[in-house]
């Protein structure tokens, strides 16, 4: 099945020919990843243009109909083009006083609380959230983070733990060796630091998000700003139908509240 949709072995020039012509008409192929993913590329045509044609390319797929069949019916496809299009890039103790000010929360209560990273990228926020805590003296009993994010590649990472200079950057020269070690230019996290995060791939838009427990503070940062207006208010309503009581604060990032108002 797979196969029937690959491009034939043509000549390179009239390769080129064919390509030139069907990837032309990308609104259906952006239209059902919004669907899916509520990542909305409309006003990056460009880019999302030039993204799907390189993947296509690269799986040898001559159109982007052949690309959007398919996506509908090859799942690690599907996955690996989530992966492709979603932007990852994050980094340590990333817009921290909101990490403070949870540190705060979470040692004046002095119960135990779930917290949820939504999402979790390659495992910088919710590891900074640990670090933090742990830094601050909350024992490792009184707190636990899911981290969920709808690429795989970027939880296969954070499960990995492993991170370069740039991602450190905000680290002090303390925390490093706190929690890190560095093996030649790499930066393995400490097995204390994992055992605190539980990362999940999930799309919050999919039936798995609604299983989730609730929790006591959700972090959701710079996620939102890839949604249009109506599908930022669906992401909202779902995470408040996780709240644990009246009590539970959500952060979103400042991007994410610039583009709310
Ligand atoms: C720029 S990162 C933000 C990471 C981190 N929270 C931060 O602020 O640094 C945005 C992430 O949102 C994820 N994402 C986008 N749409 C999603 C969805 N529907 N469900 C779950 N994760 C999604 C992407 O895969 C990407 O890793």
């Amino acid at each position: 099945m797979f196969n029937f949709f690959k491009v034939q072995e043509v000549s390179h020039e009239s390769k080129e020919i064919k390509l030139a012509k069907d990837f032309q008409n990308i609104p259906n192929i952006s239209k059902y990843f919004k669907k899916n993913t509520g990542i909305d590329f409309d006003d990056q045509e460009v880019i999302f243009k030039s993204r799907i044609t390189s993947f296509c390319r690269a799986h040898k797929i001559s159109s982007f109909s052949s690309c959007l069949k398919l996506i509908y019916i090859d799942q690690e496809l599907r996955q690996e083009l989530t992966d492709y299009l979603t932007t990852n890039e994050s980094f340590f103790y990333r817009e921290f006083h909101q990490i403070e000010k949870l540190v705060q929360k979470v040692q004046s209560s002095c119960k135990n609380v779930k917290i949820l990273c939504a999402p979790s990228a390659q495992g910088e926020e919710p590891y900074s959230i640990a670090i933090a805590l742990l830094t601050a003296g909350v024992k490792p009993s009184q707190f636990h983070i899911t981290g969920i994010d709808i690429s795989l590649e970027a939880i296969q990472r954070a499960q990995t733990a492993v991170y370069n200079e740039k991602a450190i950057r905000n680290l002090s020269n303390e925390l490093r060796s706190m929690y890190f070690e560095k093996k030649s230019e790499s930066y393995h996290l400490t097995r204390k630091v994992k055992n605190q995060v539980t990362f999940k791939c999930i799309n919050i838009f999919e039936n798995e998000f609604t299983q989730l427990p609730n929790f006591d503070y959700i972090f959701s940062r710079n996620m939102l700003i890839y949604f249009d207006t109506k599908t930022r208010l669906k992401a909202q309503k779902l995470f408040t139908s996780h709240f644990v009581d009246a009590n539970t604060e959500i952060y979103y990032g400042h991007a994410d509240l610039t583009h709310m108002h």
